[in-house]
């Protein structure tokens, strides 16, 4: 199965993302976590990708789609995959239909997550990531405001620098501006589910878990 997931910042991507690959028994792959791979090694992508990052910004169409379908290309990705964060805009979109092509594939449905924004500035201020393991947290659940350990390893929890509120608002308005177009153009493919992404994580897992059966199902 071959599914994407689109959502404003914070709206649960990668939260559902951890849990969708595991049910689904496919590979989770975040634009987002690769390019924070490369900022954190220093690559000359990480160096290109980060100035855009801080800036709320989404990194230029050619450079993401290029590291993504090389990753595709793995061969984990054979029986399917899920995409947390791309494509973000028609170009992307457009240039992953013709990888895909190449390969006789196309996706199976494509989920979009909806969230306020007032919840996406709440949720993103208050997330902590683990330094160690990766997984995300937030503040209401670790405990306080500040960071704390892990509750999965017990690593450092650190904030992301594009969590900060004035960066937040610039991606939420990045993403209506650049994101939002692709909803139609999923929709008039016939692709597009859309998502009621507030409440509990499980129902929100459980409410992906329907769109994905029933589009399957079409
Ligand atoms: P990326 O890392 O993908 O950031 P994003 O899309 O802005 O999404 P987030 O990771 O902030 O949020 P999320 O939706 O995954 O939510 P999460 O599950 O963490 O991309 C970062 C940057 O990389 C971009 O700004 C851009 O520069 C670049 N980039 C990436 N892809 C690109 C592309 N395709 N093209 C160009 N540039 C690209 O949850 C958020 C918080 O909410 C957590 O604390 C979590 O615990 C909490 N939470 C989750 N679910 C719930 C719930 N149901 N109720 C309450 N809290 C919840």
């Amino acid at each position: 199965m071959r599914i994407v997931l689109i959502g404003p910042p914070g709206a649960g991507k990668g939260t559902q993302a951890r849990l969708l690959a595991e049910r689904l028994s496919i590979p989770a792959i975040s634009t987002g976590d690769l390019f924070r791979t490369h900022v954190a090694q220093g690559t000359l992508l990480g160096r290109e990708a980060r100035k855009y990052m801080d800036a709320g910004a989404l990194v230029p169409d050619e450079v993401t789609t290029t590291m993504t379908a090389e990753r595709l290309a793995e061969s984990d990705t054979d029986s399917g995959f899920l995409l947390d964060g791309f494509p973000r805009t028609v170009r992307q979109a457009e240039l992953l239909r013709e990888t895909l092509a190449t390969q006789g594939a196309d996706l199976d449905r494509v989920l979009a997550f909806d969230v306020p924004d007032d919840d996406v500035v709440r949720r993103l201020t208050a997330r902590r990531v683990c330094g160690e393991c990766g997984l995300v947290q937030h503040t209401d659940h670790v405990g306080s405001g500040k960071p704390s350990s892990c509750g999965g390893c017990g690593g450092t929890l650190q904030r992301r620098d594009d969590d900060r509120e004035e960066t937040v608002r610039k991606r939420l308005t990045v993403h209506t501006e650049q994101t939002v177009p692709l909803l139609d153009w999923y929709t008039t493919q016939g692709l597009l589910t859309r998502v009621n992404a507030t409440g509990q994580v499980e129902q929100v897992t459980q409410r992906a878990l329907a769109a994905v059966m029933r589009g399957s199902a079409d």
